[in-house]
């Protein structure tokens, strides 16, 4: 495994996404992640020096307006612009959400789910839609909402063998990571556009719960502060979900 070094500890790589290395280390005594952003080499330095710059900025920018809307995310520690990285919070004891669906949602020997599995299922969607409601209501687009993109921290992994007791997944034991694409100044389409982009996620990661997202949608509209703005999203959202199903039949 690749490994580098900073002027106090080592740090283990842990992931690389197509813009980024991800480390796992100790700083200030902290357990904490490093995103690192590639340098591009077909765009020229200075450009690519500027862009990177203004993503970690924007990165760092959403983090903080996300947590100060009420949304759990890593505490953010530093951001150096020299060395293209972002310094934050480690999630201790955290699954990704994408994998904690695979592992405790399953069907009861027929193609229907087991009851289980719709409560926690219902508690999903309940925690994403007041999420998500959370960020757009302070006008914040996450850019890339998959269940890769999510952590749930703290909660047994293994549900499937209860009956049903999910007192321990609480909202905020899901912290939204990854706003590599994130913005903090956004229109009606821009939030449909993010709403889409989930769906779109969610049927091909979780194809085996296809209500997940109508009710994610549902607590997102209750939630949602702006009645009004919210109508004009979902209005927004049914345009852009037909322009996507064209494209899809056009190929
Ligand atoms: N603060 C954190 N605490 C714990 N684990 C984290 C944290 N941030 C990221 N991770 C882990 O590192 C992975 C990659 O992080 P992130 O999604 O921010 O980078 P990325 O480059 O966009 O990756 P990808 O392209 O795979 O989405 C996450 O899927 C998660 O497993
Ligand atoms: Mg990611």
């Amino acid at each position: 495994m690749t490994t580098t070094t900073t002027t106090t500890n080592a740090f283990e790589l842990i992931a690389q996404g197509a813009e980024a290395r991800v480390y796992k280390g100790i700083y200030l005594g902290r357990s904490t992640l490093m995103k690192e952003r590639f340098e591009k080499k077909y765009r020229h330095t200075d450009l690519d020096n500027r862009l990177t710059k203004d993503r970690i900025k924007a990165e760092c920018r959403a983090i903080l307006r996300a947590k100060a809307a009420g949304v759990t995310t890593p505490a953010v520690y530093l951001a150096n612009f020299q060395r293209r990285c972002i310094y934050m919070e480690y999630i201790e004891n955290a699954v990704l959400l994408k994998e904690f669906i695979e592992k405790n949602v399953s069907k009861s020997g027929t193609d229907v789910l087991a009851d289980s599995s719709t409560l926690l299922l219902n508690v999903i969607a309940d925690a994403l839609g007041t999420i998500i409601a959370k960020l757009h209501s302070k006008n914040i687009i996450h850019g890339d909402l998959t269940t890769s993109n999510i952590l749930l921290k703290n909660v047994n992994e293994h549900h499937s063998t209860d009956t049903g007791n999910y007192d321990d997944v609480t909202t905020s034991n899901f912290v939204v990571i990854d706003f590599g694409l994130a913005r903090i100044e956004s229109s009606v389409e821009d939030k449909a556009v993010d709403l889409y982009v989930l769906e779109r996620s969610l049927s091909s990661a979780h194809s085996e719960v296809p209500l997940l997202f109508s009710k994610i949608f549902d607590t997102y509209q209750k939630c949602y502060t702006n009645r009004n703005q919210c109508k004009e999203i979902v209005t927004k959202y049914k345009e852009v979900q037909s322009r996507g199903r064209k494209r899809l039949m056009i190929g």
